[in-house]
């Protein structure tokens, strides 16, 4: 699947941050997706790459996965991690928090509600700022699952794609990841909860080059049809609590049930970057059915982060 990578060849970023999708440019992605296979495979050959550098993780949203794996990706490299879990630039200046950061730790890690936060932090830092999933993109989360489709199916240019549900952040990144890669894209979301049209232009831009289709319906059995893989996300994300009941009502002929994903290809896989609502957005059947990928993705957020932490922090 990928040439060994060797050690002293790992590539810098041009961006140097990690605040959104295209902060990496489609050579840069497919070196990590390269990079990644190797730090699986040989995962002993990186345990001190990163010796003796922090990470700052700045958590203003709850998180299992993403929390617990950039802990674990930078002692896995040899650096430790320090966290702080609350509102950022609440308390002083979000200009001030990076200020602070960047003297004691190599990297920052942050959740934040407001994308704006991110870049605010990335503006003001002199080390790398990552976005741990914000309004409008989960960065991170997108990084695994085209790795977990380039393992499961091989190649990734030709592939489709099809996201049911809420056009939210995950919807986003992935979506401007598979644009990248040359991955047929459709989602399918009620007129209101559409993708944001700036992020669909953007996405639509780079499809054109790459050859890549991206189709935006309210239609889930379109979006579906000849799918290699089904991809939904929570209806009400982490700070729409309060619309989870309408969401509900809105989203119900959107849930990813076995009917819906009977639909797709026979070999097509089921994706959810976790974590999922039994009989809201998909069913345990469907999550527990042999086509589900979501705990290879879950681990492959490990793989794909020490990738992006070499790439971002390595001398
Ligand atoms: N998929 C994901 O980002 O999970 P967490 O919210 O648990 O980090
Ligand atoms: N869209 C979800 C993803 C959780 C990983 C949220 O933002 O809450």
């Amino acid at each position: 699947m990928s040439a060994p990578v060797a050690v002293a060849a790992i590539r810098r970023t041009q961006a140097g941050n990690f605040t959104r999708d295209l902060d990496l440019t489609r050579d840069e992605l497919l070196y990590l997706l390269d990079l990644t296979a190797q730090v699986k495979k040989t995962p002993g050959r990186y345990a001190r790459e990163l010796a003796g550098q922090y990470l700052s993780l700045l958590f203003e949203k709850p998180s299992l996965r993403t929390r617990l794996t950039f802990e674990l990706a930078i002692k896995q490299l040899g650096g430790d991690s320090i966290l702080n879990v609350g509102p950022v630039g609440e308390r002083e200046p979000i200009k001030d928090v990076a200020r602070n950061l960047d003297r004691w730790t190599n990297a920052i890690v942050a959740r934040t509600f407001l994308q704006k936060t991110v870049d605010e932090l990335a503006r003001w830092s002199k080390v790398p700022v990552i976005n741990a999933l914000s309004d409008l993109y989960h960065p991170c989360q997108a990084l695994a699952d085209v790795f977990t489709l380039r393992e499961h199916f091989g190649e990734l240019p030709g592939l489709r794609l099809a996201f049911v549900g809420d056009g939210n952040n995950v919807a986003h990144s992935l979506m401007l990841c598979s644009a990248r890669l040359g991955i047929h894209f459709a989602v399918a979301s009620p007129g209101e909860y559409e993708p944001n049209p700036e992020i669909v232009a953007e996405a639509r831009a780079l499809a054109a080059q790459t050859g890549a289709s991206l189709l935006v319906t309210d239609d889930p059995d379109r979006a579906v049809a000849g799918a290699h893989a089904v991809y939904t996300d929570v209806w009400a994300s982490m700070g729409q609590e309060a619309e989870a009941e309408t969401r509900r009502r809105v989203f119900r002929r959107y849930q990813v049930n076995e009917t819906l994903l009977s639909k797709a290809r026979t070999e097509a896989v089921f994706m959810h970057c976790l974590p999922a609502k039994r009989d809201q957005e998909t069913t345990d059947s469907v999550m527990e059915t042999t086509q589900s990928v979501v705990f290879d993705q879950a681990e492959n957020r490990l793989h794909t982060q020490k990738a992006l932490l070499l790439m971002l922090m390595a001398h």
